[in-house]
C-alpha cells in the first residue's frame, strides 16, 4: 500500500442513506426494460406445453394472420448463432431454436415480434406445436432420473471429502443421531420481471437486461452471435431484485438480438412471470441425511453429510453446500458425499445463498437435534465444538467471531429466560417455542477495475462496471471514494451497470462491496499520490513537506506543519484541471492471468475455504421466537434477532437492510415458499405471486440486527466480508428450532405448514 495513504478506517461505516435513493422513490431511477427507446417492437415467447420429446411441426399461419405482428423467429433463423454455454456467465447448454428436443416444460419454441406488445403476446398464444411425446422425470424418485456423483462435474463443485475415519468414530459415539431433510424447489420472483431489450447500431449490439455481470453477458453473447465482444454493449443500470436470478445470461437474450437484427429496430421482449419460472433459472430441491457422534461431554468426533440436488439432463448444475458444513465445528471425522439427480427440468442455478441455505439448514436442524439427544443448551453445544481450525485441512480461520454472534444475539433475545422443557412456555392459547442456529457464508474476493477522476472543483467520479442489484453497492463505492479523497459524499458521483466501464466481477457470491471497494481505494490512492507529488514538487503550495505527512480532508492538502493548500491550487501550480486514475485491485493469489479474465468476463473468486494460509468466512447467529397456535397451530414469527459478524462494515444502513431482508427471506424459506411440482408433467404449478408464497408485512414483526464488530484486513484490502447472502442462512433452522421446542414435533422439511403440525 501507498505508505502516503490514510489507514482504513476501522469497523463501521457510517449509516449514510442510499446515493440513488431519492432516484428511486421519485420513479427516476431507470432500469432496464424503462430505458426509453425509440421505434420499439414487442417480443413474446411461446413456450412448449411438454417437458421432453421433440418438436414435429410448428403452426404459425394463426401467428401470422393477427394484423400488428411483424416476425417469429423459430427453429432454423438460429442455426448460424452458437449454442449458449453452461457456465459462470451462461444459464444453460439447452439452446432452445438450435434443435427440436424438448429438456423441459415452458422451454423457448418460438419469439413472436409485434408493434404492440399485446398483438406479441396474442400471436405468442397462437404458436402451436405437435410433439413427439415421451414420459418426463420430474424430480428425486420419479423413475426415469439419473443419479450421478457431483463431484467433478461441475467447476462449481470440486469435491467431496474425508477427514479421520468417520465410520469407526461414528460406531463408537456415545450419542449418534441419523436424520433426513429437504428443502423444496424455490423461485426467486424478483418484482423486476426478467427482459431483453437489444437494438444495434450499424455493428454494435446495445442490449438493455436487468445483469448481475455485465461483463460476462458482454463476452457469452458476441461468442454465441460470433461477433467481436467490442462490438457488444450490456446496460443494466438498475436492477429490481436479482438474488442470482440475474446472474448468468439466458438464451432468450441472443434470440431478442437476432430478432432485432432481422427487423432492424429495437426489439424488447418481457417475459411474464409464468414464463421465467421455465426460462430462468431456480433452486432446485435438495435431500440431505446428517450423520453426528458425539460424547457425553457434548464434543462431537463424527460428521457425515450427503446431499441429493436436482438438475437438467444437459447441464451438472450443483451446489455442493459441503464446503461450509464440513468446515463449521470442530467435528473430529468428517465425511461428505454430494450427489446429482438428472429430470426433466430446467437448469437450476444461483438463488442467494446458493450451497448454504439448504444445507447449513440441514445442518443447523441436526446440530439442534444432537443437543436436544445431549440434554444440552443448543448454544452451549455449539460453543463446546467451537474449532480452533477448520476441522478439514486444519487451516486457521481469517477470523471467526461466531460466539461473540452467539453471545450477543442471546443476550439481546433474553435465551437465558427461555425455559428448555418442550411445550413448558406458552401465552395463552399460543404455545412458545424459542430456537437458533448459526450463519456463515463464505468470505470471497475477485479482480475488479475502476476509474477514479478528481476534478479541480473537488467532484469525484467513480466509474466501475459493477452492478447494483438493490445491496448498496453504488453506495459504499461512494464511501471509498469520499473517504479516501477526503471529499463530501455529495461530491462523488459513482456510475456502474455498462459493460464500457472498467470491468467488475459477476455481482454474486457476495464479492460485490469487497471487490469493488478495494478496486476503488486503489484508485482513489493513486489519485491522491498524484496529487500529493504535485503539491510537494518544486513550486508547488506546499513543496518541501513530504508527500506521506499531507492528509487529504475537505478539499485541502494539510501538511504537518500546519500548511495547506486547496486541491484548486495544487491543480492550477500542477497546470491540470482533473486527476483521473484506472486500478485494476488483484486478491492476493491471483495470477496476472485472473485480471485479463477479467476482461474476457470471467471472474476468478479467492477466498473463502480455497485460500493457501486461512480459510475465509463470514458469521452470524440468529435467535427465533415462534408462537403456534394450541388448536389451530397457525404458525407466527413475532421476532427475531441475528447478530453478525462480517469484517468493515461500509455502511451501517445498508448492512442491516441486507440482513434484515436475508431473515425475512429466511422466515419465507422456512414456513411459505415451495414451488410446487406436478409430477405427471415435471410442470411448475404455482407459477406466481398469488399462489408462490412469500411473506408480506404483516407476517414479520420485530426484527433486530445486531452488528459485531470484527477487523479482518487478512481478507482484502478493504477488510470488507462479504454479508449480501448471509442473513438468509441459518434462520428456518432457528425457525425450524423453535417450532420443536413449541410442539415437540421435528419437521425436517421445508416448509413448515400448519398441516405438517397438525396430527
Ligand atoms: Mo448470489 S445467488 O451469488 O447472486
Amino acid at each position: 500500500m501507498d505508505p502516503a495513504a490514510p489507514k482504513p478506517k476501522e469497523n463501521m461505516g457510517e449509516p449514510l442513506p442510499r446515493v440513488d435513493a431519492r432516484l428511486k422513490v421519485t420513479g427516476q431511477a431507470h432500469y432496464p426494460a424503462d430505458l426509453p427507446t425509440a421505434n420499439l417492437a414487442y417480443g413474446a415467447l411461446a413456450t412448449s406445453s411438454i417437458a421432453k420429446g421433440r418438436v414435429t411441426k410448428l403452426h404459425l399461419d394463426d401467428a401470422r394472420a393477427v394484423p400488428g405482428l411483424l416476425d417469429i423467429v423459430t427453429y432454423g433463423d438460429m442455426d448460424k448463432v452458437e449454442k449458449p454455454k453452461f457456465g459462470n456467465a451462461g444459464a444453460t447448454s439447452i439452446g432452445p431454436l438450435h434443435d427440436r428436443t424438448i429438456f423441459h416444460d415452458g422451454q423457448i419454441i418460438a419469439l413472436a415480434v409485434a408493434e404492440t406488445f399485446e398483438v406479441a403476446e396474442e400471436a405468442a398464444q397462437l404458436i402451436r406445436a405437435d410433439y413427439e411425446e415421451e414420459k418426463p422425470s420430474a424430480s428425486f424418485d420419479s423413475p426415469g432420473t439419473k443419479t450421478i456423483p457431483a463431484a467433478g462435474k461441475s467447476p462449481l463443485f470440486k469435491e467431496d471429502v474425508k477427514a479421520g475415519d468417520f465410520d469407526a468414530a461414528y460406531a463408537a459415539a456415545a450419542v449418534r443421531i441419523d436424520a433426513r431433510y429437504s428443502t423444496p424447489t424455490q423461485h426467486h420472483n424478483p418484482i423486476e420481471l426478467f427482459s431483453t431489450t437489444a437494438f444495434w447500431q450499424g455493428d454494435q449490439l446495445i442490449v438493455h437486461e436487468p445483469s448481475q455481470n455485465v461483463t460476462g453477458w458482454k463476452a457469452e453473447l458476441a461468442r454465441e452471435l460470433k461477433i467481436d465482444p467490442a462490438n457488444v454493449r450490456i446496460v443494466s443500470p438498475f436492477i429490481g431484485g436479482a438474488f442470482g436470478s440475474k446472474g448468468p445470461m439466458t438464451p432468450r437474450t441472443a434470440i431478442v438480438a437476432v430478432a432485432a437484427k432481422r427487423l432492424g429496430r429495437p426489439v424488447r421482449c418481457v417475459t411474464s412471470r409464468m414464463q421465467a419460472f421455465g426460462t430462468q433459472t431456480y433452486r432446485a430441491e435438495t435431500r440431505h441425511r446428517i450423520r453426528i457422534g458425539a460424547g457425553e461431554d457434548g464434543r462431537i468426533t463424527a460428521f457425515a453429510h450427503e446431499g441429493w440436488e436436482v438438475t437438467s439432463r444437459p447441464d451438472p448444475y450443483v451446489v455442493g453446500g459441503t464446503s461450509a458444513t464440513g468446515r463449521m465445528y470442530d467435528y473430529g471425522s468428517v465425511l461428505t458425499h454430494v450427489s446429482l439427480v438428472q429430470a426433466d427440468r430446467n437448469t437450476p442455478g444461483y438463488m442467494r445463498s446458493p450451497p448454504e441455505t439448504p444445507y447449513v439448514y440441514a445442518l443447523e436442524n441436526a446440530m439442534d437435534e444432537m443437543a436436544v439427544a445431549l440434554g444440552m443448551d443448543p448454544v452451549e453445544f455449539r460453543r463446546i465444538n467451537e474449532p480452533k481450525a477448520e476441522p478439514i485441512g486444519k487451516k486457521p480461520f481469517s477470523s471467526r467471531s461466531l460466539i461473540q454472534c452467539y453471545e450477543q444475539a442471546a443476550n439481546a433475545f433474553g435465551w437465558a429466560k427461555r425455559d428448555p422443557k418442550v411445550g413448558a412456555m406458552r401465552d395463552g392459547d399460543w404455545l412458545i417455542g424459542m430456537g437458533c442456529a448459526t450463519a456463515i457464508y463464505p468470505t470471497a474476493v475477485a479482480p475488479c477495475a475502476a476509474r477514479v477522476r478528481l476534478t479541480s472543483d473537488g467532484d469525484v467520479r467513480v466509474q466501475c462496471g459493477s452492478h447494483e442489484i438493490g445491496t448498496g453497492v453504488r453506495t459504499v463505492a461512494a464511501q471509498m471514494a469520499s473517504e479516501r479523497l477526503g471529499v463530501s459524499i455529495d461530491k462523488v458521483t459513482v456510475e456502474m451497470g455498462d459493460s464500457s466501464l472498467p470491468p467488475a466481477p459477476v455481482s454474486g457470491g457476495s464479492i460485490s462491496t469487497a471487490s469493488v471497494c478495494s478496486a476503488v481505494l486503489k484508485a482513489c490512492d493513486a489519485v491522491r499520490a498524484k496529487l500529493s507529488a504535485g503539491a510537494t514538487a518544486e513550486g508547488g503550495p506546499l513543496a518541501g513537506s513530504h508527500n506521506e505527512e499531507l492528509d487529504l480532508d475537505g478539499g485541502k492538502l494539510a501538511a504537518r506543519g500546519g500548511a495547506s493548500a486547496k486541491i484548486e491550487d495544487v491543480f492550477k501550480a500542477m497546470q491540470i484541471g482533473a486527476i483521473e486514475e484506472y486500478a485494476e485491485f488483484a486478491p492476493k493469489g491471483a495470477t496476472p492471468e485472473a485480471v485479463k479474465k477479467l476482461y474476457a468476463g470471467q471472474s476468478e473468486f479467492h477466498g473463502g475455504d480455497q485460500d493457501e494460509d486461512s480459510v475465509k468466512y463470514a458469521f452470524g447467529a440468529e435467535f427465533v421466537e415462534v408462537r403456534i397456535n394450541s388448536y389451530t397451530r397457525e404458525i407466527r414469527v413475532p421476532r427475531i434477532v441475528g447478530a453478525f459478524a462480517a469484517g468493515r462494515i461500509m455502511n451501517t444502513r445498508t448492512a442491516r437492510s441486507q440482513l434484515m431482508g436475508g431473515m425475512i427471506w429466511g422466515i419465507g424459506q422456512a414456513l411459505h415458499e415451495a414451488t410446487e411440482v406436478d409430477r405427471r408433467y415435471a410442470r411448475y404449478v404455482n407459477r406466481d405471486l398469488q399462489d408462490y408464497l412469500v411473506p408480506v408485512n404483516a407476517d414479520i414483526r420485530d426484527l433486530q440486527v445486531i452488528l459485531v464488530p470484527e477487523v479482518d484486513h487478512a481478507v482484502n484490502p478493504a477488510g470488507v466480508k462479504g454479508l449480501g447472502e448471509l442473513g438468509n442462512v441459518g434462520t428456518a433452522a432457528a425457525v425450524a428450532s423453535a417450532v420443536y421446542h413449541a410442539t415437540g414435533k421435528r419437521i425436517r422439511d421445508l416448509p413448515i405448514r400448519i398441516d405438517q403440525l397438525i396430527a
